[in-house]
């Protein structure tokens, strides 16, 4: 998969270009086994990234501009000074790479011009972070063919600054720091608060079980929108109750906090983050100690608050979480940000995918949704240059 993606980078580079690259650079997309919303609440997290990558084939370029190629639209972009030097004079996919070149000129660093051809089998829209593929995969590169200083463990604020300032969408570190931090056969535990990390063996092979991406193909309707919006109300919550974020509420300290704000709404959405963060943890203990299969009752868990106090479901996921668990999955969420995505559903093998699969797409049959996706995934590797 990853030899075809980075074959057609170079093809797209030699064809835009007429020219070899000077290397290629491959970004995963990602799913989070656990702890959504809780980024922004500097909370913690446990994604891990998936073999399907973006990759970027780029060589220098002298006059500082810059020359993008995207298979996605088989249209070429160029960029000047004149475009990074403020936010938003790039739009659609391109302003993703030239809000990575804005961000690292902000961060003090002389960016190389650069010329870039990009090919990815990371699925756009479908809540698996091809936004957080593409600016890794670029950062790498201009990171690389500049010669800057900029070590692994700096680059997710970087690329996040990309997306919040250049792109302006108000998204957490989670996904550029999966994009970039992740390990083969690994989740990544990620404390928000100060970016530190653990890489906890997620070896799902050799437990004998199975992961299953259901794409729920349900429209994303809103949810720009409704993704600020919880941000908002959780960052209100936090001012309420006179904590610096939702993070520095504790499960044991959840029933006087709600009982201490004034609405109804806000209580279900602090009480998501409260118990999300403590899901996480309950998750890595049982990873840590080699207890695998036990983690689905949290994954479910995770799922209902989502569904009830959070409130970010549609009908076409919570179908397809219904559907898993009745047809055998040790447990199921939906992972990412919500209005759509993707389904994981935790299974015991191969087989056991298929069935719930298959199960997932009668479900969704009967309710007459445009058919869902599948694919089983492995915990792969972060960033890296390929050649
Ligand atoms: C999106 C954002 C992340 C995170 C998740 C929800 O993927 O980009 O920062 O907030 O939603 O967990």
């Amino acid at each position: 998969m990853t030899d075809d993606v980075a074959a057609r980078a170079t093809a797209g580079f030699r064809s835009a270009y007429g020219a070899q690259p000077a290397g290629r650079w491959a970004a995963p997309g990602r799913a989070n086994l656990i702890g959504e919303h809780t980024d922004y609440n500097d909370g913690f997290v446990l994604p891990f990234a998936l073999s399907l990558r973006t990759v970027a084939a780029a060589a220098t370029q002298p006059g500082g501009t810059w020359t993008v190629w995207s298979e996605l639209t088989g249209e070429t972009v160029s960029f000047g000074a004149a475009e990074v030097a403020a936010p938003g004079r790039v739009t659609g996919w391109a302003a993703y790479v030239a809000g990575v070149v804005w961000a690292l000129r902000e961060a003090g660093h002389a960016v190389p011009g650069a010329r870039l051809a990009i090919a990815s089998d990371v699925p756009l829209g479908s809540g698996l972070s091809s936004s957080a593929a593409l600016e890794s995969a670029v950062l790498a590169a201009l990171v690389d063919l500049g010669g800057l200083d900029l070590p692994a463990e700096r680059r997710p604020r970087l690329a996040q600054r990309a997306e919040n300032a250049y792109v302006g969408a108000p998204t957490g570190i989670m996904d550029q720091s999966a994009a970039i931090r992740c390990r083969a056969g690994h989740a990544l535990f990620l404390d928000c608060r100060d970016e530190s990390v653990e890489h906890i063996p997620f070896d799902l092979d050799a437990a004998g079980l199975a992961m299953l991406v259901v794409d729920s193909r349900a429209p994303h309707r809103h949810a720009d929108g409704e993704y600020a919006a919880r941000r908002k109300s959780c960052e209100h919550a936090a001012e309420q109750l006179g904590v610096p974020a939702l993070r520095d509420v504790s499960v044991a300290d959840l029933d006087g906090a709600l009982a201490r704000l004034d609405d109804d709404e806000t209580r279900r959405r602090v009480r998501h983050v409260v118990t999300e963060d403590q899901r996480v943890l309950d998750t890595v203990a049982l990873l840590r100690a080699g207890r695998i299969r036990e983690i689905g009752p949290l994954l479910t868990a995770s799922h209902a608050s989502m569904r009830d106090d959070f409130e970010i479901t549609v009908p076409e996921i919570d179908t397809a979480v219904e559907a898993a668990l009745a047809a055998g999955a040790l447990g199921a969420r939906m992972t990412g940000g919500g209005f759509g995505g993707c389904v994981l559903a935790l299974v015991d093998d191969a087989a056991a995918a298929e069935a719930v699969a298959a199960a997932v797409t009668a479900a969704y049959a009967e309710r007459g949704f445009t058919a869902p996706g599948h694919v089983t995934v492995l915990p792969g590797p972060g960033a890296t240059r390929l050649d």
